[in-house]
């Protein structure tokens, strides 16, 4: 099973999640308060902005183009595909 490291900023807290889990569950699993709320991509609470790694979703949120720019990304829907570092700071 492929692992990979998730590093929260700006907590700055790691955890592990594998391609067989969402980022959000990874970070809940690991006992990380991080916003959800339907976890079915519907309510943006689980938003965050990726500074690096790839990630794929196995349904594609509804995200602008200048949210996809910014490197938004809904955590409940998305799998790492390698290591990440993700931004909960909205500015
Ligand atoms: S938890 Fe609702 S969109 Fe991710």
């Amino acid at each position: 099973m492929n692992k990979h490291q998730v590093r929260l900023l700006p907590a700055d807290i790691t955890f592990t999640a594998t391609e067989h889990e969402s980022v959000l569950a990874a970070a809940l699993n690991a006992g990380i308060a991080f916003p959800n709320r339907c976890q079915v991509g519907a309510c943006a609470m689980c938003m965050c902005r990726k500074l690096s790694g790839e990630i794929s979703y196995q349904l594609e949120p509804m995200l602008t183009e200048n949210e996809q720019a910014e490197g938004w990304i809904f955590t409940c829907q998305a799998t790492a595909k390698s290591d990440l570092v993700l931004s909960l700071d909205t500015d």
